[in-house]
């Protein structure tokens, strides 16, 4: 019988802030420039103590519970590294979910990220978070960035990460149109329209970091998306003409989101596209210290609000 004390740990969501598509690798994938920011909005995963095989629930209808949720490949990995016998045991996770899936917010990876901390502090105690990070990029190219938290720079598969300076607290509007992107079709349109020779559209407003770097806001695969859904930039624009400082679609999309300085000018936009019938939520910027992966849930107070 297992004897942890059950354990909670959050999953944060991720935006990019720019994300530039580069060349096309002999693997298939493109290599990236992205910014990565982490995001308030979070899942959260309780590790409980449970006899027998590892299991794995959740409160989202449709979230698969076997070897294909990556929180399992994740505790399979974790469990193989430090020599467990036959399969992984003596846990249970309950997986709250919150961040929307399939949006390009990163949601699975950040559950992973988070899975392979918690994995290791019940069977791989000495690891540290960089071999977390090669271990994890195996599960998805976002894991390294989900341990690391805060705004990243991402090289190669965006598994490549280097922490920034965090960035000036936002808040952020996320509007999430009623469609999917697949993502291999969004990289496929960037690559057609290249062949063609389309125009790209224009890289987007500067956004001030910390310090005093400029960063680009803006993605190379939202125009090719856009062209084929037009209510991406419609939302795009909507949010720049609520007062969005920078506005932009998140990874392969569909997430739209835009960044304000007044919390005021966030929940009008959040409110008046809700009411025309768009799926919305209002979020801030999380720093690195408030979002790498398996931060602890905290008791809430107001000003620990993260969310
Ligand atoms: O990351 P994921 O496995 O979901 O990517 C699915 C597909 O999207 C890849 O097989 C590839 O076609 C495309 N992709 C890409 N470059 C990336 C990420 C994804 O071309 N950096």
């Amino acid at each position: 019988m297992s004897t942890f004390s059950a354990f909670s740990l959050r999953a944060h969501a991720k935006v990019n802030l720019s994300l530039r598509v580069l060349d096309l690798r002999a693997d298939g994938y493109h290599n990236l420039e992205t910014v990565f920011q982490a995001l308030g909005l979070h899942d959260t995963l309780d590790f409980e103590p449970h006899e027998g095989p590892l299991t794995l629930s959740c409160d989202m209808p449709g979230v698969p519970l076997d070897e294909q949720n990556l929180v399992w490949r994740a505790g399979r990995l974790i469990w193989d590294c430090a020599k467990g016998r036959g399969e992984p045991s003596g846990v249970h996770v309950r997986l709250r979910k919150r961040i929307p899936a399939q949006g390009g917010l990163g949601g699975g990876s950040s559950d992973a990220a988070t899975a392979l901390v918690g994995f290791a502090r019940l069977w791989l105690p000495h690891e540290d978070v960089p071999i977390l990070a090669d271990m994890g990029v195996t599960v998805g190219a976002d894991v390294p960035f989900f341990l690391c938290g805060g705004t990243a720079l991402g090289l190669n598969r965006g598994d490549r990460v280097f922490p920034l300076a965090d960035i000036e607290p936002r808040y952020v509007a996320l509007v999430f149109p009623p469609f999917g992107v697949s993502t291999p079709t969004a990289y496929k349109w960037l690559d057609e329209e290249r062949v063609e020779g389309v125009p790209g559209a224009s890289f987007g407003r500067d956004l001030l970091l910390a310090g005093s770097v400029k960063l680009p806001v803006g993605n190379q695969l939202e125009a090719p998306v856009a062209r084929r859904h037009p209510e991406i930039g419609q939302v795009r624009d909507a949010l720049i003409a609520f007062g969005a400082e920078a506005a932009a679609m998140s990874g392969s999309g569909s997430t739209v989101f835009g960044l304000f300085e007044v919390r005021e000018q966030a929940a009008r936009a959040v409110s008046a596209l809700r009411r025309e019938g768009w799926n919305t939520l209002l979020t801030r910027t999380a720093s690195r210290r408030q979002s790498s992966a398996g931060a602890p849930v905290l008791v809430r107070t107001r000003s620990s609000r993260i969310d």
